[in-house]
């Protein structure tokens, strides 16, 4: 139970006729061309990566909140833009590090923050007077959950604390012009009080994402009132930090296996890139009556999906067999164009054949067992032969509107499941 504070403001109405009494004021609305258009002023942060899926840098007065999963790279992120962003005082609320900790992290990256301030406080009335006093440009709230407002009565980290101190901080943003990063932990047990409650007030939300025992990160904007949600930054954590991968298809194809049946190259769109990934099966007899289904990277749901389609269109006798699914790299794929790699996937681990390695399989698998259409074929095909791949597999209804002679590559068709297989052994 959390206690939450509600304000009454009794409106004026007509008691019989239930109209208002309150007098308009003419000047409280205008019509949308008689509005003057500002233009947005915006600060870079010089990590392409995190521009390109803030829309084109920083707005400049903005409120982004950053959520992600304990240690998967926030206050590292947090750090690297600060020694990036140069010109700009920052500061550094910080109420899960102490200064020295902070300081500790800044030395092991090897920076040398100039105009970089750190707050190692919790109570926001404190923060308050920081900011009006020292007047920073940027300013980093680490964690939400740590801070609080003395005039709420629970403790930090509930609902009525998040939503009332990430108010405050709003507030003080919009009339100090000052944009600020507010970076919140998601919780495990659901979103009750994690940063979800927020998203609604804030101007970007960005999640972090990835597995922590992978070094992938994937910065993924999930709202973002000053650009498109499309876009992912892609990061890898390294000793020297958090460093950009520019060119994620050749880093995920990096430890490729040639030859290996149940192996499959296939591309998905994270936001407008196109990036090709190795899907991975392993299809084994079971020992016990129940076989075993394991998803990584990929829609559990879905899995179950494709392999009751190639039992019953391929008659496959999966139902004694184990399969475990893998997207190589440990990034999550949530697209159905690779449906038909999973697919083949299976098939050749099942059979035990190798897929030929210079070929990228797309298409997304109906329950009849038809091969459906996908978007953005233009963009992965380019993005394969661009990488020396041969032969590519698509979906039939794609080749209508698709000039195939544009491209340095075997473009195929195929119409149902059973065809792709006939191509590719
Ligand atoms: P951190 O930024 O503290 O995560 P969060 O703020 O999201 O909780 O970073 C967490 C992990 O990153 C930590 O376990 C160690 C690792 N790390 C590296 O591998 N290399 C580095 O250079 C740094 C700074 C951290
Ligand atoms: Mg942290």
């Amino acid at each position: 139970m959390t206690e939450e504070i509600i304000s009454y403001d009794k409106g004026k109405r007509d008691k019989k006729n239930s109209q208002s009494l309150l007098k308009v004021n003419e000047n409280s609305y205008q019509s949308l061309s008689e509005v003057t258009s500002i233009n947005e002023s915006r600060t870079m942060t010089h990590i392409t990566e995190l521009d390109r899926v803030l829309g084109g840098g920083i707005v400049d007065g903005s409120v982004i909140l950053i959520g992600g999963d304990p240690g998967i790279g926030k206050s590292t992120l947090m750090l690297q833009l600060a020694e990036k962003i140069s010109g700009k005082k920052i500061l550094y609320v910080s109420g899960e590090e102490s200064a020295s900790q902070i300081k500790l992290r800044a030395d092991r990256l090897n920076y040398n923050l100039e105009n970089f301030f750190i707050l190692s406080e919790t109570n926001l009335d404190i923060i308050q007077a920081v900011i009006e006093k020292e007047e920073p440009d940027i300013v980093v709230v680490d964690s939400i959950q740590t801070v609080y407002r003395t005039e709420i009565e629970s403790a930090p980290g509930t609902v009525s604390q998040l939503r009332e101190s990430t108010a405050l901080i709003m507030n003080l943003a919009k009339r100090n012009n000052f944009s600020v990063f507010i970076v919140g932990h998601i919780t495990k047990d659901g979103m009750i009080a994690g940063p979800k409650v927020l998203e609604h007030m804030v101007d970007v939300v960005l999640q972090f994402e990835g597995e922590r025992t992978h070094s992938f990160r994937i910065l993924r904007s999930m709202k973002n009132r000053f650009g498109s949600t499309n876009e992912i930054g892609i990061f890898e954590m390294t000793d020297a930090g958090l460093t950009e991968v520019l060119n994620p298809s050749e880093v995920f194809l990096s430890q490729r296996n040639y030859g290996a049946s149940g192996c499959v190259i296939s591309s998905s769109m994270e936001g407008t890139r196109p990036i090709l990934i190795e899907v991975q099966a392993l299809v084994t007899s079971s020992n016990y009556g129940i076989p075993q289904r394991t998803s990584m990277g990929f829609d559990y749901k879905k899995l179950n999906i494709i392999v009751a389609v190639l039992e019953k269109k391929l008659g496959l006798h999966l139902n004694k067999s184990d399969i475990f699914l893998n997207i190589a790299g440990g990034i999550k794929i949530d697209e159905p164009a690779i449906d038909l790699a999973v697919a083949m996937s299976i098939y050749s681990s099942y059979r035990d054949i190798p897929v030929d390695s210079e070929t990228v399989i797309l298409g997304e698998i109906g329950l009849s067992g038809e091969v459906r259409t996908i978007s953005y074929v233009e963009r992965r095909i380019t993005e394969a032969s661009k990488l020396g791949f041969k032969k590519i597999i698509i979906p039939k209804g794609n080749l209508k509107n698709l000039n195939i002679k544009k491209f340095n590559t075997q473009i195929t068709g195929v119409e149902r499941i059973k065809d792709a297989i006939e191509k590719i052994v």
